[in-house]
């Protein structure tokens, strides 16, 4: 298996972290530290040197420089191994540009591997909101599939174009829409086709996951709710004209793809309606490493896996079940706590690294 693991980070300017250099193992990588001292900015450092952006949401260059930076500019260098193989990796980052370079030559879009990153409050987002569903899936996919990212830009264009037709009116809103549509409906039958199938491959993967993990058995699907599955673009393009009064009455697009939601549902229940907490996290989890799945079948190569501090609401047998878990597979693990009792199951950990973080600083 081709899999690349980061090896060293050094940033400087990066948030509150200071340019210590830190030197990760292949396996799991503890990482403690009190609230506020940087944990999850040192995740921050590897997805955005992995993933080329930030896991937080409209996070914008000045939010990620150090306050007290003297200069106005972030580095982030990084080394990667793979089995023998090393390659060095780095992403200057300015307010108005940002350069990589890989092997010190510069690269314009690639990168080693890809992260994938576990946030403690994701679980919560994913059960409650659709929107975060949503963003999930797209990102995900995006992650596995550049046609499914391309597609899915040149639609969001497409719809925001097709909104501000509808916002301005005018009697030439009619033809423009016919116009945008023919585009609208190609992409939504494709992005449509790509989720179904994504979701198809997901699910094989959910029940086995929730069974490696937490040694339970119970039957975990994500079904996409959506009336265009299997909807060619012309019945798309079609519905759009019979939608199309009431659109321009409306003056937005009420109906599409962008509105599509996923049900993750536990034996067959809606997981939101009737899981508890902790059962929600440990379907999310699961659905998490049924992605990690996923990717390995289609990469042959495993990400980087990021978990930050999940273990509220699980118990100390579920942490015990995760850590067992992690410890069999063969990705790199970064994983935060500052909960002392969780510390303490992870430092037990025989092959385990550990870092203290204080101050954005190891100590
Ligand atoms: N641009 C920045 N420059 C300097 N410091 C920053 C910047 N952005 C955030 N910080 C500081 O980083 C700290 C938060 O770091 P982080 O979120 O990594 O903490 P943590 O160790 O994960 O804590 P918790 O256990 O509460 O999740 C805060 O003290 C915050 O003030
Ligand atoms: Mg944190």
């Amino acid at each position: 298996m081709n899999c690349w693991k980061i090896r060293k980070l050094q940033t400087h300017n990066f948030r509150n972290l200071s340019p210590t250099v830190f030197e990760f193992v292949p396996g799991i990588n503890c990482i403690f530290g009190q609230n506020g001292n940087g944990k999850t900015n040192l995740l921050e450092a590897v997805f955005y040197v992995t993933n080329k952006k930030s896991f937080r949401k409209n996070t914008s260059y000045p939010q990620i420089l150090n306050i007290e930076g003297e200069r106005p500019e972030i580095i982030l260098q990084s080394v990667f191994g793979n089995g023998s193989d090393i390659s060095a990796f780095s992403v200057r980052i300015s307010e108005n540009f940002e350069e990589r370079f890989l092997n010190n030559q510069p690269v314009k879009s690639k990168t080693i591997t890809s992260s994938v990153f576990i946030n403690p409050f994701d679980s919560y987002s994913f059960h409650t909101s659709s929107t975060f569903r949503r963003h999930w899936v797209d990102s995900h996919l995006n992650l596995m599939d550049s046609e499914y990212r391309q597609v899915l830009g040149r639609f969001q264009k497409a719809m925001r174009f097709r909104n501000s037709v509808l916002s301005f009116g005018g009697k030439n809103t009619s033809s423009q829409l016919r116009a945008i549509d023919e585009q609208i409906a190609d992409y939504s039958a494709l992005i449509t086709a790509k989720r179904h199938e994504f979701l198809q491959t997901l699910n094989e993967n959910i029940t086995p996951s929730f069974k490696a993990v937490f040694a339970e058995e119970h039957t975990l699907k994500m079904d996409l709710d959506s009336m265009f599955v299997h909807w060619d673009a012309k019945k798309i393009y079609d519905y759009y004209r019979h939608q199309e009064n009431d659109d321009i009455k409306a003056e937005v697009t009420r109906v599409g793809i962008h509105r599509d939601d996923f049900i993750f549902s536990f034996n067959g229940l809606n997981a939101f309606e009737f899981c508890s907490l902790g059962q929600q996290k440990m379907g999310f989890l699961s659905l998490v490493f049924a992605y990690i799945e996923v990717f390995r079948y289609k990469f042959n190569s495993y990400p980087i896996v990021l978990i930050d501090d999940v273990s509220g609401e699980l118990d100390s047998q579920r942490w015990k079940n995760l850590i067992q878990y992690l410890e069999t597979k063969k990705f790199q693990v970064l994983i935060t706590t500052a909960n002392e009792n969780f510390r303490k199951e992870l430092e037990r950990i025989p092959e385990s690294k550990k870092f203290f973080i204080e101050n954005g600083t190891l100590v």
